[in-house]
């Protein structure tokens, strides 16, 4: 049997408002060139992240139902803590509304000016919310692992010699923790060994730093570890999931990915005055522990969402569209990151638009010309998302010019796919009429939501 079907039925849809190339045109202006500024209604595949986009199953809609909005020590909250507790094994755990609200009470509560924190690849808000409280993000990739051509089966683990020598330059008393990200999202959703986080583990041990892994798609990271890493045939995805928790002893978690909800994240953690500052911060800003912003029917929601991403059926349906699509590109020719990442395909612009310069950002140049063409919303992981400026106000280019097209999870269907790969064929021909862009407008954090940029 070759055909890997959705293993699920549709039971209600959600029309698309078909646009124009005319429309198009108008809006992309009206949106200053910048998709994130887009409304919603005038894109016809909205493949700008894979983040709370996702549809919920029938029991997930029937747990929503069930939530108890009581404000302290709810039923819900005691189905969530069980599942969570059940997947992490962590001793205290957070419910917050989202990955960055984890992220920043962690950086609140544990990072000052002058620490260093490493990671496989930062995503853009641990980053920025690391920086905001003063500390130096460092992403510690192989250099393999920046080669978008090179086919490897653990694209996200980190550098153990590279990490060996951040420790060594910065000192232990300088780094409170380091993360891992699972999948590897910015280096293009590439997954992490067992045996690379056991490595990195032992550093870490030997020198008592603390690991925090960023799990947002541990479930898709599971999925990879049983396909690709000898020892793990046939092993029900929950139970790898737990060790890979066990090696840690912290976690951040957005469960808009691998919760599949639309909202909701989490912070868990083994240390009890980790949880004790935690805990205060939470109640400042997010709300009492046992809620964490979240209302009780998203905390049953993620409870059965949860469940039902470490489900392997769900997992192989979800790889089989990322290899339908990326399968077809790489046939054409197209440059892309490969292999294939858990939740996106991965356009490698530099290769696609080598006449346009980093400075100009060959990545904004391949996402509007995507929705020009066919109204498909991408987003840019290059020097938009994370270049940075030197000491002499110099703006220095990400290594890699990307361009993500993120598969919301249980949304499209296989002949959105063939439409998207069409659209993207179409642009390839029209590749050497792409032009770059300048920025007109910025803040100083995250620009790439909000900044406004113009043609060349
Ligand atoms: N960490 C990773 C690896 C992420 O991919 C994200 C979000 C976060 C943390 C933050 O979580 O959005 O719930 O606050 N990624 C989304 C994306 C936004 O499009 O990749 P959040």
């Amino acid at each position: 049997m070759h055909t890997i079907i959705e293993p699920f039925r549709i039971k209600m849809t959600e029309p698309i408002h078909l646009t124009t190339a005319e429309e198009r045109v108008e809006k992309l202006a009206a949106a200053h060139n910048n998709v994130f500024l887009l409304d919603a209604d005038d894109v016809i595949i909205d493949l700008l992240t894979d983040s709370g986009t996702g549809a919920m199953s029938t029991k997930q809609w029937a747990a929503l139902m069930m939530g108890d909005e009581s404000y302290a020590g709810s039923k819900s909250w005691k189905n969530f803590r069980n599942t969570v507790h059940n997947i992490t094994g962590m001793k205290h755990i957070f419910p917050t509304h989202q990955g960055r609200a984890a992220e920043s009470l962690l950086a609140l509560t544990r990072v000052k000016p002058g620490h260093v924190i490493p990671n496989n690849s930062h995503f853009d808000t641990t980053r920025a919310n690391l920086e905001f409280a003063g500390a130096l993000a460092l992403n510690l990739l192989p250099e393999d692992a920046l080669d978008p051509a090179k086919e490897l089966p653990f694209k996200g683990n980190m550098d153990i010699g590279k990490l060996e020598q951040v420790i060594e330059q910065y000192g232990v008393e300088h780094i409170p923790f380091c993360m891992i990200t699972v999948t590897n999202n910015t280096g293009g959703g590439q997954p992490v060994s067992m045996e690379n986080i056991r490595q990195v583990k032992a550093v870490l041990s030997r020198h008592k730093i603390p690991l925090v892994i960023d799990a947002c798609r541990f479930a898709e990271n599971a999925y990879f570890i049983r396909e690709r890493e000898p020892g793990y045939k046939g092993k029900p995805l929950l139970e790898i999931a737990q060790e890979l928790f066990s090696y840690a002893d912290a976690a951040t978690m957005s469960l808009k990915k691998d919760g599949l909800a639309n909202i909701g994240g989490f912070f868990v953690c083994q240390n009890d005055e980790w949880a004790e500052d935690f805990k205060n911060a939470l109640i400042l800003r997010e709300g009492f522990p046992t809620y964490g912003g979240l209302a009780g029917r998203d905390l049953e929601v993620t409870a059965v969402g949860l469940m039902e991403a470490l489900e392997y059926d769900y997992q192989v349906y979800r790889h089989a569209t990322v290899e339908y699509l990326i399968q077809k590109l790489i046939a054409a020719g197209i440059p892309v990151m490969r292999p294939g990442g858990g939740h996106a395909v991965f356009l490698d612009a530099k290769a696609f638009l080598p006449h346009i310069p980093p400075l100009q950002y060959p990545g904004i140049s391949l996402v509007n010309a995507l929705y020009l063409e066919g109204g498909i919303r991408a987003v840019e992981l290059g020097t938009v998302m994370f270049g940075k400026y030197d000491e002499n106000g110099q703006e220095q280019p990400s290594p890699l010019e990307l361009v993500r097209l993120a598969f919301p999870r249980r949304v499209y269907t296989q002949s959105h796919f063939d439409y998207l790969y069409e659209i993207i064929l179409q642009v390839w021909e029209k590749r050497d009429q792409l032009k770059g862009y300048t920025i007109t407008k910025q803040p100083q954090f995250l620009r790439h939501f909000s900044c406004w940029f113009e043609n060349m």
